[in-house]
C-alpha cells in the first residue's frame, strides 16, 4: 500500500483518536480477527481498532459517520452466524471492544453491577461472586464471550427457564450512536418507564443500531445448593409432562432443564477427554435437570428425587444419576458443555438453532427427524438444547468424513424445510444465535413484513448513513 491509500489514511487518523497501539493493520495480528467461529466467513478490513474507553468510541464513530466506513462491533468472536465478521470489500473496520474491560462498580445491596462491554462473561460471574452475589448467564463460550457481545445477541443458554434471557438481566445500558454521541441510560433502576425502551431496542441489535460500550446487570441471590440430575427418558414423547412435575415439586427453583439425544454423550465421550456416560445402559433421550437455592439448607435433592420417582412409576423415566458431589455435577455439565465441540470433532454439521412453545417439542421433534431422514439419510440428528424454553439446536452432522460436499449442498433443501416446520408450529427460526449474516435472508422470508417496515424504519432512523454492521440482520 502506498501512503496515500484510504487505508493508510484512515488508519493514521484512526490511531490519532485511539492512540499508535489501538490500531492493528498487519495481516498476521487482523487474522483471528477477520475469521468467524465456525470458519464460514473470512473478511477483509481496513483496520481493527481497539478502544480503551467509551470517549475513544465515540470519537471513531464520528470519524467513521463522517467518512461513511462501516463498523463492524466484535467481542469474543463466538458468533454462530457471523455477525462479528467484515464483508471481504476490505473498506470495514473492526472495533474490538476487549479493552472496555473495567467491572465500574458492584452495588450487593442495590443487587446490580456496572459491567464494560468487553469483560469477559465468565469474569462478570467472578464479580457477583466475590460480592456475594449471583449473575445467572451461562454459556459454553464463557470464558471468552463479552457481555457486549451476549447483550448485542440477547443471548440465552442454560438458565433461561429460570432467570430468562440476556434482555430480562439488564437494568440499564451506555452506548455510543452511529454519528458518535454517547447515550447514557445505564441507571440501576428495576422501574423506569420513561418513555421508548431503548435499552431493550439496543440488546438483541447485534451492533447494527449502536455499539454497547456499558451494562447495569440484575445480580440474584448467590446460589449455595444445588441438585442436578442425568436422567433418561423413555422416551421424548415424555420431556414436557416430566418438566410439569418437577415444576410441580420444585417451582421456580429449576434453573436447567436440557435435552440430549443418545448420540450426544456418544460423541462427547468418544471426542473429549474426560467424559464417561453417567449411567450403565444406553437410552434415546436425557435430560439433565438442576434445582438451585439460595439456601443452603433447602432439601433440593428430596424435591429432585421425589419427582423422579413418580415419573418412573408412571414410565416416563428409565434411569438417572443424581450428582453425589460438585466433581459429578461438573461432570455432567462437560458433557452437556462440550456437545458442540464434539459434534465440531465429529465432522462438518448443518445447524438450526430454532425454538417452538414448549409444549410442542415432542411433536416437533418428531416431524423434523422424519424430515432429516427423508432429505438428508446420511446425516446424524444431533437435536439437543434448551428443553425448558422450547429451544432446540436441531443440528444434523456427517460423522464419518465421506460425502461431505454432497452433504453441505443439501443445507438450503434442509433449511427451507425445517425452518418451515418450525414457522407451522408458531416457533423461532432463530432462538438464540442472531441473524448475522448467516440468517438475513431467512429473516427476509420468515419475518412479519410489517415487523420488517418497522425494523428497516428504525435502522434508518438511527443509523441513516448505514455505516453500523453493514450487511448483518437486514
Ligand atoms: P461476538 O461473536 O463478538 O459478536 C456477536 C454479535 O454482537 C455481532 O453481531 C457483533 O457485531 C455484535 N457485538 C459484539 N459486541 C458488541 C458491542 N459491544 N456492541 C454492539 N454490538 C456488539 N449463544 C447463546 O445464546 N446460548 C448458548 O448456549 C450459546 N452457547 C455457545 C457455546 C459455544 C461453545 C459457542 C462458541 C457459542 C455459543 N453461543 C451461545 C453463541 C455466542 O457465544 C453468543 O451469541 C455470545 O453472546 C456472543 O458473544 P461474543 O462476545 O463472542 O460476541
Ligand atoms: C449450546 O447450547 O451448546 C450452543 O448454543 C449450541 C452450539 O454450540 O451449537
Ligand atoms: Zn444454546
Amino acid at each position: 500500500l502506498s501512503a496515500s491509500t484510504p487505508s493508510t489514511f484512515t488508519a493514521a487518523a484512526l490511531r490519532e483518536l485511539v492512540g499508535a497501539d489501538g490500531v492493528l493493520v498487519g495481516a498476521e495480528e487482523m487474522a483471528p480477527f477477520l475469521l468467524d467461529h465456525r470458519h464460514l466467513y473470512r473478511g477483509r478490513a481496513q483496520a481493527v481498532v481497539r478502544p480503551r474507553d467509551v470517549e475513544a468510541v465515540s470519537r471513531v464513530l464520528r470519524y467513521c459517520h463522517e467518512h461513511r466506513i462501516g463498523v463492524v462491533p466484535q467481542g469474543g468472536n463466538t458468533s454462530y452466524c457471523g455477525g462479528a465478521t467484515p464483508d471481504e470489500s476490505g473498506r470495514q473496520i473492526v472495533l474490538a471492544l476487549a479493552r472496555l474491560d473495567r467491572i465500574r462498580n458492584v452495588d450487593a445491596d442495590n443487587f446490580s453491577l456496572v459491567a464494560e462491554a468487553g469483560c469477559i462473561l465468565a469474569r462478570v460471574q467472578e464479580a457477583a461472586a466475590e460480592a456475594d452475589r449471583f449473575f445467572p448467564l451461562s454459556l459454553g463460550a464463557e470464558g471468552t464471550c463479552q457481555i457486549g457481545g451476549n447483550l448485542a445477541t440477547n443471548a440465552g443458554g442454560l438458565n433461561v427457564v429460570r432467570y430468562g434471557m440476556t434482555r430480562e438481566l439488564v437494568l440499564g445500558v451506555e452506548a455510543v450512536l452511529a454519528d458518535g454521541s454517547i447515550y447514557d441510560g445505564l441507571k440501576s433502576l428495576r422501574k423506569d418507564n420513561t418513555g421508548y425502551d431503548l435499552k431493550s431496542l439496543l440488546i438483541g441489535s447485534e451492533g447494527t443500531l449502536g455499539i454497547i460500550t456499558a451494562a447495569s446487570l440484575k445480580l440474584w441471590p448467590q446460589v449455595r445448593a444445588h441438585a442436578t440430575a442425568f436422567i433418561a427418558l423413555t422416551d421424548v414423547a415424555h420431556v414436557v409432562a416430566l418438566l410439569e412435575l418437577l415444576r410441580a415439586h420444585g417451582g421456580d427453583r429449576i434453573s436447567s432443564f436440557e435435552l440430549l439425544p443418545r448420540v450426544a454423550v456418544e460423541l462427547t465421550v468418544r471426542h473429549i477427554p474426560g467424559v464417561t456416560d453417567p449411567l450403565d445402559a444406553a437410552h434415546p433421550w436425557y435430560v439433565l435437570c438442576e434445582l438451585t437455592a439460595a439456601r443452603a439448607d433447602e432439601p433440593l435433592a428430596d424435591l429432585m428425587q421425589g419427582a423422579l420417582e413418580k415419573a418412573m412409576e408412571r414410565g416416563w423415566v428409565a434411569d438417572a444419576a443424581l450428582a453425589a458431589n460438585e466433581r459429578q455435577r461438573a461432570a455432567f455439565w462437560r458433557l452437556r458443555e462440550s456437545v458442540p465441540e464434539a459434534q465440531r470433532m465429529a465432522g462438518p454439521s448443518l445447524k438450526h438453532d430454532i425454538a417452538v412453545p414448549v409444549a410442542s417439542l415432542p411433536g416437533f421433534i418428531v416431524e423434523a427427524a422424519a424430515l432429516v431422514a427423508q432429505l438428508l439419510p446420511d446425516g446424524v440428528l444431533v437435536c439437543y438444547g434448551h428443553a425448558g424454553d422450547g429451544s432446540l439446536h436441531f443440528n444434523v452432522n456427517r460423522i464419518d468424513g465421506t460425502g461431505v460436499t454432497a452433504f453441505q449442498e443439501r443445507e438450503p433443501v434442509l433449511r427451507r424445510a425445517i425452518h418451515d416446520l418450525v414457522t407451522r408450529f408458531h416457533g423461532s427460526i432463530s432462538a438464540e444465535h442472531g441473524i448475522g449474516q448467516l440468517k438475513r435472508e431467512e429473516l427476509a422470508r420468515y419475518a412479519s413484513p410489517v415487523g420488517l417496515v418497522a425494523m428497516r424504519a428504525i435502522k434508518q432512523a438511527l443509523d441513516p448513513r448505514g455505516i453500523l454492521n453493514p450487511g448483518k440482520v437486514l
